[in-house]
């Protein structure tokens, strides 16, 4: 039975949630799926890259126990990756949103050394992706990102796997819970500061909770699913962004009052058929109706809404995600990175077949 040496660079929240779901899943890995791994690799900036050629103990990783280190350790991400013997690498350190490093440099290491390089970590798709996919198919291994864009919510394999040929024409919807927590709270009576402390406590807004509050969160995430599901590559200013900080209580509250709440919506839309390159993509407040999708969820769900050329409309949301969630979709990445699925190489249409379209 194959075995496989996975290493994971950053263990925060979601790589211990991946260590966790990975031993959950063991039995299921082997029996179902032929499919026996050992954690040969871990590496923070705070602890150094820790290398174990046979594998860490699972009773160690999950209880924080003190890591036997190889000797002499490794020094960079060349060095681990090798000791490790590394056959597919988790990239999961924070989001670097202006320039995706080092990040895209984790990756190009994994994926030149023989890896496969599977990661949650969106500022790789933003601002790598077309490089690292090219370089993936050149080395014959697998770039894959499931879990950048609402958590483990299955979105870009769907449109790999489960829909060819289809073509996007427009998507919208709500890509970030924490807006969606905060302007509940302010509609059911509270103030911007009030309802953000109420996210902070419940551990859904971050201390510095900007990044949700003005719209880049969830911009980040529409130029990801742009520029993979609709070959359009945006950067950050191409977005037209407006977050919630200048909604007033009373203008959120009588929004709820009128049946149309208020909702952070994305929204990318081609401004011709779907060829078009040419495309509005907006983050900003919307007033939706009670009885839509978006009105009707509750308020940490994300949603969207896909409108294509085969399916008019395909909804698809996502409650109580964490990083259990995303974990689960990194780990459905790797299931398919090992199991030899092949990249659909995605070649130009003759031009005439365009122009009658
Ligand atoms: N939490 C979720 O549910 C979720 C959902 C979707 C996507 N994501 C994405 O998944 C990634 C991980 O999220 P998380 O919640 O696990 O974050 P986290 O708890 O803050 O953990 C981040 C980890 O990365 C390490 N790290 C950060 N920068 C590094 C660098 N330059 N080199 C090496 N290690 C580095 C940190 O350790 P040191 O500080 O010691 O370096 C820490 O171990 C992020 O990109 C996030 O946006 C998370």
């Amino acid at each position: 039975m194959p075995h496989y040496n996975l290493c994971l660079l950053g263990y925060g929240n979601v790589g211990r949630n991946l260590v966790k779901l990975l031993y959950d899943k063991y039995f299921d890995l082997r029996d179902k799926h032929d499919i026996e791994f050992s954690i040969t690799g871990i590496a923070t900036r705070r602890i150094g890259w820790l290398a174990s050629p046979d594998g860490f103990d699972y009773e160690d990783l999950i209880t924080d126990k003190p890591l036997v280190n190889i000797d002499p350790a490794p020094t960079n991400v060349h060095e681990w990756l090798k000791a490790a013997r590394t056959d597919a690498m988790f990239e999961i350190t924070s989001l670097n949103p202006q320039t995706g490093q080092p990040a895209i440099d984790h990756c190009v290491a994994a994926l030149e050394h023989g890896a496969h390089a599977i990661t949650a970590n969106k500022g790789t798709v933003v601002h790598g992706y077309h490089m690292l996919r090219d370089l993936a198919r050149s080395q014959g291994k697998r770039f894959l990102f499931e879990s950048t864009v609402a958590d483990g919510m299955p979105v870009f394999s769907l449109f790999r796997d489960v829909l060819p040929v289809a073509r996007l024409r427009q998507f919208d919807g709500l890509l970030n819970g924490t807006t969606g927590v905060i302007l509940s709270e302010i509609a059911a009576g509270k103030s911007m500061d009030e309802a953000i402390q109420s996210a902070q406590a419940l551990g859904i807004a971050e201390t510095d909770p900007s990044a949700d509050i003005d719209g880049w969160d969830a911009a980040v995430k529409v130029i990801a699913l742009a520029t993979v599901l609709m070959d359009v590559p945006l950067k950050l200013s191409d977005v037209q962004v407006e977050g919630i900080r200048n909604l007033t209580a009373e203008q959120i509250q009588a929004a709820r009052r009128d049946s149309k709440p208020y909702k952070l919506v994305s929204r990318v839309t081609r401004l011709g058929g779907v060829d078009e390159q040419r495309i509005i993509a907006t983050v900003r407040p919307e007033q939706v109706p009670i009885e839509s999708a978006m009105g009707a969820v509750g308020p940490e769900t994300m949603l969207i809404n896909f409108q294509m050329d085969v399916i008019p409309n395909l909804v698809i949301m996502e409650d109580n995600a964490g990083p259990y969630t995303t974990a689960y979709g990194l780990l459905c990445d790797f299931i398919t990175a090992v199991s030899g699925v092949q990249e659909r190489q995605i070649r130009q249409r003759p031009t005439l077949l365009d122009d009658r379209l």
